[in-house]
């Protein structure tokens, strides 16, 4: 099975990170899926930003889980990027789930739960998923692990895997434990032997942020099942010139 290009926080080196029209750019340029990070505001609304903190890619200040949806409605979320996107808006999960209703693209839901632990977010994503039939076309994924674990002990049909930017000699083992279906690691722990261990080991293995010809070419060639990039065109491009 060929590699799936995942855009990472959609088409993010265009456009603002994980807003609509990030996604929307993500889906022109042929991605197969796209990656997103969930986090809960203060009144428990599941909404698509990676700071825990509003101030890098929005026009507010503070943090995520002490604003309320109507308050967080106002912030511009596409100004810091470029002038073109003022006033986009930071979705929630609900906007995302409702426009892939026709397009039926792969998800990566991140929950963003390794630094605010958000009470009851794995609940509130499976039961969305579940809300909008789309269960089946996503994997969610958690540098917390044990937050994943609780999706485990749920046990629903989703497929969820670890997420992981250090060496972990536990990783695969553990991932076996708590049926995850992959391990998402950094590229930096990319190696043939780990793809072969996982693989071994029921496990795939996809890589994160790959936006440049080598490192795409590199989880093409290594036999990755996924890699996130900012740059989806590229990664579609070459893949296509791989398998032409
Ligand atoms: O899910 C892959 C990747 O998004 C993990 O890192 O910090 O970009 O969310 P980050
Ligand atoms: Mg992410």
């Amino acid at each position: 099975m060929s590699t799936i290009i995942y855009a990472h926080r959609g088409a993010s080196k265009l456009a603002p990170e994980n807003t609509m029209p990030a996604f929307e750019l993500a889906y022109k340029h042929g991605a197969d899926g796209i990656e997103t990070d969930v986090q809960l505001t203060k009144d428990n609304i599941p909404i698509l930003i990676h700071d825990e903190q509003l101030n890098r890619t929005t026009n507010g200040n503070g943090f995520v889980k002490d604003i309320t949806y109507d308050e967080l409605k106002q912030l511009d979320a596409g100004s810091w990027k470029s002038y073109h996107y003022k006033d986009t808006k930071i979705p929630t999960l609900d906007d995302l789930l409702a426009w892939n209703q026709d397009k039926q693209i792969k998800l990566n839901i991140e929950l963003k739960n390794n630094i605010i632990s958000y009470q009851g977010l794995e609940d509130i994503v499976c039961q969305k998923l579940g809300e909008y039939n789309m269960a089946e076309q996503t994997v969610i994924s958690s540098f917390n692990h044990d937050s994943i674990t609780r999706i485990n002990d749920k046990k629903i049909n989703i497929d969820y895997a670890l997420l992981t930017g250090r060496r972990n000699k536990a990783l695969i083992p553990y991932s076996k434990k708590i049926k995850a279906k992959g391990i998402h690691i950094s590229y930096r722990l990319l190696s043939n032997r780990l793809v072969a261990l996982a693989n071994d080991n029921k496990l795939y293995v996809a890589v994160y942020t790959v936006n440049s010809s080598i490192a795409i070419n590199k989880a093409i060639h290594l036999g990755c099942h996924a890699l996130f990039t900012d740059i989806p065109k590229l990664a579609i491009d070459i893949k296509k010139r791989r398998f032409a």
